[in-house]
C-alpha cells in the first residue's frame, strides 16, 4: 500500500474551470519524489488539492488506508500530510517562535517540546527566535516554513518550491536538509522549478503538463531522458 495515492484526480479554483484534469500519482514511505512541469501546469494547485485547501471535483486521493479528498485541510493535518505552500508561508510580522507555535495549531499541548526539538534539529532557528519572521534571509524562511510543518510530526510533508528565490548556495542547503529530513523517515513530494536540483535527490518524478501527468519513472531515467532535457533542463 502507498503511503499516498493520487487517482485521476481533478479540480481548480472554479467549477467551469478544471486545471488538474485527471492526474494520477503515488509516493510510497520513504520516498522523496519529484513533480515537475511547465508553469502554469497546475502543479500548485494539484498540492492544494491534495492537502485540502481546495475541494477535488473529481478522483481518489488516499493516505495510508484513508480516502482524504474532500476532507477539510486540518482533518488531512491530522492523518499525518503537512504542507508547505508556495507563497506566503510564514507569518511575517510574527517571530519565530511565534510561526512555530503557529504550526502546533493541532496539538498545542505539544507545542513547547515539539518547538525544543526543532530547535535542536535547526539551531539557526534557535538562534533566531525572538527575530521576526520579515528579518530572515530568503533560505532561512523556508527552513522556518518546512520546520512549521514538521510541528505536526507528519509522515508526509508536500513541498511548493521549497528554493524559489534561494542563491545557488542557499538552495543546495535546502536541498540537504529535505534529504535529511526524509533519512529521518519523513516521506516527500516536492514540486520544484529546479529541475536538476530535485531529480537529483528524488528517487521517482512526475512530469504534469496541463493538468495531466505526461511522464513518469524513476529521477535517474527522467534525468537522461533526451524530451525532458530539453523542457526543463535547459538541453
Ligand atoms: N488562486 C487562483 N485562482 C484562480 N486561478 C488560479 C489561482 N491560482 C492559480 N490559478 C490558475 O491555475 C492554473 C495553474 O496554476 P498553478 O499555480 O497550479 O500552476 P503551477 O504549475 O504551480 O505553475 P508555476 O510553476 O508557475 O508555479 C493557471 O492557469 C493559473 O492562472
Ligand atoms: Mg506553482
Amino acid at each position: 500500500m502507498s503511503l499516498l495515492a493520487v487517482e485521476g484526480l481533478r479540480g481548480g479554483y472554479v467549477a467551469a474551470d478544471e486545471i488538474v484534469r485527471g492526474a494520477s500519482l503515488s509516493v510510497e514511505e520513504g520516498e522523496i519524489v519529484s513533480l515537475i512541469g511547465p508553469n502554469g501546469a497546475g502543479k500548485s494547485t494539484l498540492l492544494k488539492l491534495v492537502a485540502g485547501l481546495l475541494r477535488p471535483s473529481g478522483g481518489r486521493v488516499v493516505l495510508q488506508d484513508r480516502q482524504i479528498a474532500g476532507l477539510p485541510a486540518t482533518a488531512i493535518g491530522r492523518l499525518g500530510l503537512s504542507f508547505v505552500p508556495q507563497e506566503r508561508n510564514v507569518f511575517a510580522a510574527m517571530t519565530v517562535r511565534e510561526n512555530l507555535e503557529m504550526g502546533a495549531y493541532l496539538e498545542p499541548a505539544q507545542a513547547r517540546t515539539r518547538i525544543e526539538a526543532l530547535f535542536a534539529r535547526f539551531p539557526m532557528l534557535a538562534d533566531k527566535r525572538r527575530a521576526l519572521a520579515r528579518t530572515l534571509s530568503g533560505g532561512q524562511r523556508q527552513i522556518l516554513a518546512m520546520a512549521m510543518a514538521l510541528m505536526t510530526s507528519p509522515r508526509l510533508l508536500l513541498l511548493d518550491e521549497p528554493s524559489a528565490g534561494l542563491s545557488p548556495k542557499a538552495a543546495e542547503e535546502l536541498f540537504a536538509t529535505i534529504v535529511a529530513l526524509n533519512r529521518d523517515g519523513v516521506a516527500i513530494l516536492m514540486v520544484e522549478q529546479n529541475a536538476l536540483e530535485a531529480l537529483t535527490i528524488s528517487v521517482r518524478a512526475y512530469v504534469l503538463v496541463v493538468g495531466q501527468v505526461a511522464r513518469e519513472g524513476p529521477a535517474a531515467a527522467l534525468m537522461a531522458d533526451p524530451s525532458v532535457r530539453d523542457l526543463f533542463l535547459g538541453g
